[in-house]
C-alpha cells in the first residue's frame, strides 16, 4: 500500500532567501502545474518569507508552503521563537521539526521535537519530523537504532497519516554531495515502515516518508523509485525552481 502514496516533493530553505527569492517561487508556481499530476509540493522559506509566498501561492493553489521551526508554546514569553499559530496564521500548512540542524546547533531532544509535533497538529499543521544517524553512528552500524529510538521519542502518541510525515536525513548526506545507496535507504525506509506501522497501525502504513541528503535532478529518479520512499525532503536544490521541479518530475 505505501508505495501508492502520493509523493511530497518538499524544499527546505534552511537560512537563504531574501525578498528578491520570490522570482524564483513564482518560477516554481508557474512550472507546478506541469508535475502535480506527479506529488505534492511544498516550500518551506526562512519565517521571513512565508507570509509573502503564502499569498503569491494562494491563487494557485498548486504549492504549498511550510515553516522550518516552530515553539512548543503557542504564544509567551519567548524572544525570538515564533509559534506554530503564527506559522498557520502566515499561511503555512505544515512545519518542518527535528531537523538535524536543529539538534545540533539548538540542542533539541526527542523530547522538544515531540513537543514541537505535538504544537503543529494543535495549530492544525502537518509536523514533518526529521530523523537520521551521524557518520560515526553509522561508522558503528547504528543506524537502525539511532533511527527507532529518534521515532520513538520524536513521534507523539495518536499520530495519523494526515498529520505527520517522517523525513529520513543522514546527516552525513546533508549538504555533501553524498547519498546512501538504493539498497541501504530501501533497507532504512523498510525499517521505518515497520517501526511506524507496528506502533500506529493503518495510519502508519500511509504516513509519508521522505529521503533527504544531497537530493538533486541527477539521483532523484533512483531514491524516488525505491519501495516505501514517499518523496524527498531536499535543501540546497529547492532553492532553483529548474531543480526542485525536475526532481518532481522525477517521481514514478
Ligand atoms: P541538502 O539537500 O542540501 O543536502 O539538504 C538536505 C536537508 O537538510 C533538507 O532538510
Amino acid at each position: 500500500m505505501s508505495s501508492t502514496l502520493r509523493p511530497l516533493i518538499a524544499g527546505n530553505w534552511k537560512m537563504n532567501g531574501l525578498r528578491a527569492s520570490m522570482s524564483e517561487f513564482e518560477a516554481m508556481i508557474a512550472g507546478a502545474p506541469g508535475v502535480t499530476g506527479k506529488a505534492d509540493l511544498l516550500v518551506c522559506p526562512p519565517a521571513t518569507l512565508i507570509a509573502a509566498f503564502a499569498a503569491k501561492a494562494s491563487g494557485s493553489k498548486s504549492v504549498a508552503i511550510g515553516g522550518q521551526d516552530c515553539h512548543p508554546k503557542p504564544s509567551g514569553a519567548h524572544t525570538g521563537d515564533i509559534s506554530a499559530e503564527m506559522l498557520a496564521d502566515a499561511g503555512a500548512s505544515a512545519v518542518i521539526v527535528g531537523h538535524s540542524e536543529r539538534r545540533a546547533d539548538h540542542g533539541e531532544s526527542d523530547h522538544l521535537v515531540r513537543q514541537k509535533a505535538e504544537a503543529a497538529w494543535r495549530a492544525g499543521l502537518t509536523a514533518i519530523v526529521c530523523i537520521g544517524e551521524t557518520q560515526t553512528q553509522r561508522d558503528a552500524a547504528q543506524t537502525l537504532d539511532i533511527c527507532r529510538s529518534q521515532l520513538q521519542g520524536s513521534l507523539p502518541e495518536g499520530a495519523r497519516a494526515g498529520n505527520l510525515v517522517v523525513a529520513y536525513e543522514p546527516i552525513w548526506a546533508i549538504g555533501t554531495g553524498l547519498t546512501p545507496t538504493a539498497k541501504d535507504v530501501e533497507q532504512i525506509h523498510q525499517f521505518i515502515r515497520q517501526t511506524l506501522s507496528a506502533r500506529f497501525k493503518d495510519e502508519g502504513v500511509g504516513m509519508r516518508i521522505l529521503d533527504g541528503g544531497s537530493v538533486k535532478p541527477s539521483n532523484a529518479r533512483e531514491l524516488l523509485g525505491v519501495a516505501n520512499v514517499n518523496g524527498a525532503l531536499i535543501g540546497g536544490a529547492s532553492l532553483k525552481a529548474s531543480d526542485f521541479l525536475a526532481i518532481a518530475a522525477d517521481c514514478p
